[in-house]
């Protein structure tokens, strides 16, 4: 069955334009505070693939692309110990500036995890982006450097976010209804 065209109904929270706003203003930050140095930018598949996209293109500084993958286990029953690396970086980040892509941190367990296995590696600097920031789901202390939006606990989709995958596509950030029936 087709999905297609179903995330119409969805109310919108931000619109491209709105993104992109923002999504430009965090990169003249981010040139702002590397001015002559390079930075390797590390997206979380999948979800900040569209977010990195966007961000990369809005920086000037040198920069490069890292991508690595987490397990999921849904929301809410992940733990500590749960996350998992599924694909780690390509490249070495010793002695660089890294820059952590998110769509969005939510309970903070997988960027703990990321930060704390990046640090091991002794980069220069370690940094996070995320768009989108929901401060009352955390469980661990941790905080993005750079922050798109804070949003209240709402489950969101479209922009590189997803519900049982799909919707990530979608140009805008729309609120998920309660009670969305599953999809397969
Ligand atoms: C989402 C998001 C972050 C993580 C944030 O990924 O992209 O990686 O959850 O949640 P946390 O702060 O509670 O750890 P998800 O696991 O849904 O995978 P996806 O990016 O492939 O959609």
């Amino acid at each position: 069955m087709s999905h297609a065209n179903i995330h119409k109904d969805f109310p919108v929270l931000f619109t491209e334009q709105e993104i992109a706003h923002r999504t430009a203003e965090i990169g003249r930050q981010i040139d702002h505070d590397y001015q002559g140095k390079s930075v390797v930018l590390v997206g979380v598949l999948k979800g900040a693939a569209i977010f990195l996209a966007d961000l990369s293109r809005r920086i000037t500084i040198d920069c490069t692309f890292d991508f690595v993958a987490v397990s999921s286990y849904g929301k809410g029953q992940k733990t500590s110990g749960a996350v998992k690396m599924i694909k780690d970086l390509d490249q070495p980040i010793e002695g660089k500036n890294i820059i952590i892509v998110e769509d969005i941190l939510d309970t903070g367990l997988t960027l703990c995890f990321l930060r704390s296995l990046f640090e091991q590696h002794k980069p220069c600097s370690m940094r996070i982006a995320a768009l989108l920031d929901k401060p009352s789901r955390r469980l661990e202390k941790i905080e993005a450097d750079y922050v798109g939006f804070k949003i209240p606990n709402h489950f969101v989709v479209g922009y590189g976010m997803d519900y049982a995958e799909r919707f990530r596509n979608v140009p805008d950030i729309r609120l998920m209804p309660p009670g969305y029936p599953e999809l397969h």
